[in-house]
């Protein structure tokens, strides 16, 4: 990130609020902060639309883990075969489900959401304090690839802490 920007100006001074308050730890990880990665194809091309919007899955039948845990997850190809067993089974994409199924070997979906290890986030603590996936996610149910609505930067967070009142000192999420 070029330093003579706005945003490198803003990290100066978290950097320095940061040391002030000794979150060594903090400062260590950021040296194993991977890039967040940019919205890209699928190895099978999946779509929300189709799924949640057309077919009417929920979410949480694909994500339980989002009610009981930190991680959303992605679903396991068993979720899938469950109805791909009967639906579209000659479709070239759905072929290709199956043989990733029948082999045991995952598919490796290209993550586009992610945190730097050194931030503290669970989802099971926002789903049930209220807070809508498409506050966060944007209108997931009608993108047929995942998009980023959010940068996921630290302001974002912080700016809906502060709207909704709940604490946003740093050590809620730098722990
Ligand atoms: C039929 C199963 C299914 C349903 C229903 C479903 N998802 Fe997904 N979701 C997936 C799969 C598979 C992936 C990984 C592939 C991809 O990113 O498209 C995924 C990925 C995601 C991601 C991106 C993960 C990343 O890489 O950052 C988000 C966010 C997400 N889902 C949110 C939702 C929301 C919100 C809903 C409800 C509106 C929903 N999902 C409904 C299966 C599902
Ligand atoms: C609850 C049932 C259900 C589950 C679970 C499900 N699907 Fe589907 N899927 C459907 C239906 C219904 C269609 C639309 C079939 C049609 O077009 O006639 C579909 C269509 C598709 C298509 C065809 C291309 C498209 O977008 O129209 C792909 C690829 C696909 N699903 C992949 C997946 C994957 C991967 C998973 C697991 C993450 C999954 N599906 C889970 C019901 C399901
Ligand atoms: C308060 C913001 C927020 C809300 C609300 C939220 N998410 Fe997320 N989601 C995130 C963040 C941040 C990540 C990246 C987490 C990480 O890297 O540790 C993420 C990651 C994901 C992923 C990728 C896999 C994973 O577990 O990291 C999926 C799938 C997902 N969210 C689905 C959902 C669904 C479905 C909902 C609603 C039921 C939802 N999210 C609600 C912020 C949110
Ligand atoms: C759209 C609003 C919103 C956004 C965006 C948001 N949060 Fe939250 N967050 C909340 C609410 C509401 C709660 C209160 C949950 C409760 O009452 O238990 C919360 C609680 C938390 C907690 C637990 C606080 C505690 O007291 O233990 C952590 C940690 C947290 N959020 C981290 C994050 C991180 C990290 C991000 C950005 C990736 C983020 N949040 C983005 C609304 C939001
Ligand atoms: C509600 C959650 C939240 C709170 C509260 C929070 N942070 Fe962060 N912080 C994040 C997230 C998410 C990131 C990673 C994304 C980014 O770099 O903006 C981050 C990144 C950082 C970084 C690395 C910045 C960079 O990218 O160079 C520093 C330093 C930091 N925070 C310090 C602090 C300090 C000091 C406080 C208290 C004044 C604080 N944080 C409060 C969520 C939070």
């Amino acid at each position: 990130m070029n330093q003579s920007t706005p945003r490198g100006h803003r990290r100066e001074a978290l950097w320095a609020a940061a040391a002030a308050l000794g979150l060594a730890a903090l400062a260590a990880a950021y040296l194993a902060y991977p890039s967040i990665a940019l919205p890209s194809a699928q190895p099978i091309p999946f779509s929300h639309r189709v799924h949640a919007t057309v077919k009417k899955i929920s979410c949480v039948y694909c994500h339980p883990g989002v009610l009981t845990t930190a991680r959303a997850g992605v679903p396991p190809l068993s979720t899938c075969i469950h109805c791909h067993d009967r639906i579209i089974t000659h479709h070239p994409e759905i072929e290709k489900l199956r043989g990733h199924y029948d082999r045991g070997e995952p598919v490796a979906w290209t993550r586009i959401h992610a945190l730097p290890e050194f931030v503290y986030f669970t989802h099971s603590q926002h789903i049930h304090a209220g807070v809508d996936c498409g506050r966060c996610h944007g209108d997931v149910a009608h993108m047929d690839r995942i998009e980023l609505a959010h940068d996921l930067l630290m302001g974002f967070c912080v700016q809906c802490h502060r709207d909704e009142k709940v604490s946003h000192d740093c050590w809620i999420c730098h722990r």
